[in-house]
């Protein structure tokens, strides 16, 4: 069935003693895969976005921490956990803004703590038991997203999606791009505008790709093109992914997020915001408090190798931008449809 095709997405893979990821630097030209076999290659996959989106990366910092813990001689608990620490932190510097990543990290520092009487060998074997039962979570995670999220889609909605949030950007099926997906095959005939999402094209490269691969229909659009789609009545609803978000309900999420958040509440528009528990940061008040990733001008100034700009521009380059909570109509989360207020209500369902 052509719906499954996005279930055949792999963006990372235990592979037995090395992880393969999908290398996204290359789509859509090109399926490249990557073993990946040590932690410094894969700080350098984070950090490049050869794997990206807020789960995938948590996920593969989880394994990323076990390609280097396997690698440590020490022979007590108080000098491997300084290490395991030392590697934790190396690991979370490659992106700042998506919380899943020292989110996993701290999860598995947790469990090490809570077996530090076991052997070395044994700790070392539960940081790779622990980064797989982070996969295999998000995987029925972002399932049960998809499924709680197709209430929201009406019988024929235009869809506006931001970034990719789909099976590339976690474990399966996406945030966003699985409520899609899950509306898709619950028979909804949806059209969905595809932001392609400027400046490393990620909607342009990697969802436009996934959703033709499923067989969805779809146009690719500029970024600047989403107030006119709304204007002329175009858009039904607006969903897309979060990289954090904050106690008050704010989040961070791919830069000119928050100018369709904007958009959206002047024409009317339902604004969504689809979200697993591993991207929800209860520890930062609001959305002021979460780092963002500034990135190289080049991919500003140069869209594959051809300049654009003139020599020595100067440019600036955040990669993530804040909305806040006001302009958000609901986040679509695994335990159901969270909606305003949202410091009480996100701390209800996820306080624990
Ligand atoms: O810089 P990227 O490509 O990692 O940014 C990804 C996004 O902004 C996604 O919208 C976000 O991670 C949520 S996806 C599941």
């Amino acid at each position: 069935m052509e719906e499954q095709q996005y279930n055949t997405i792999n963006a990372i893979e235990w592979r037995g003693d090395h992880v393969r990821i999908l290398d996204q630097t290359f789509l859509p030209g090109r399926t490249v895969f990557s073993d990946i076999r040590d932690v410094g290659r894969m700080w350098e996959a984070i950090k490049k976005l050869r794997v990206r989106g807020a789960p995938a990366i948590g996920i593969a910092a989880a394994y990323g921490l076990y390609l280097g813990v396997r690698e440590l001689h020490e022979n007590n608990y108080s000098s491997f956990e300084i290490e395991v620490k030392r590697i934790s932190e190396y690991l979370n510097s490659a992106r700042p803004t998506a919380v899943n990543l020292s989110w996993a990290l701290h999860r598995i520092q947790s469990t090490l703590h809570a077996h530090r009487n076991e052997s070395i060998a044994e700790l070392k074997n539960r940081v790779l038991k622990t980064a797989q039962t982070i996969h295999d979570e998000d995987k029925r995670v972002c399932k049960s997203i998809g499924i709680n999220g197709v209430e929201l889609v009406g019988k024929k909605a235009r869809i506006l999606t931001h970034c990719n949030t789909g099976a590339l950007a976690t474990g399966q099926y996406g945030t966003a791009l699985s409520v899609i997906y899950h509306a898709h095959e619950a028979g909804k005939k949806i059209h969905v505008w595809v932001d392609e999402t400027r400046p490393l094209l990620q909607g342009a490269r990697l969802t436009a790709w996934e959703l033709q691969r499923a067989n969805i229909p779809m146009k690719l659009v500029t970024d600047s093109m989403a107030g006119h789609l709304m204007y002329t009545g175009k858009v039904d609803m607006v969903i897309v992914g979060t990289d954090r978000v904050a106690a008050n309900g704010d989040m961070a999420n791919k830069i000119g997020t928050y100018s369709l958040a904007v958009l959206a509440r002047h024409h009317n528009i339902p604004f969504y915001v689809a979200t697993p528990a591993s991207t929800i940061d209860l520890q930062i008040a609001h959305g002021g408090d979460i780092p963002i990733e500034e990135r190289d001008p080049r991919e500003i100034t140069t869209i594959g190798s051809s300049e654009i700009a003139p020599p020595k521009v100067e440019v600036y380059n955040p990669a993530f931008d804040i909305t806040p909570a006001e302009l958000i109509t609901a986040y679509i989360t695994e335990k159901g449809i969270i909606r305003p207020a949202f410091p009480e209500n996100l701390k209800k369902a996820f306080g624990s």
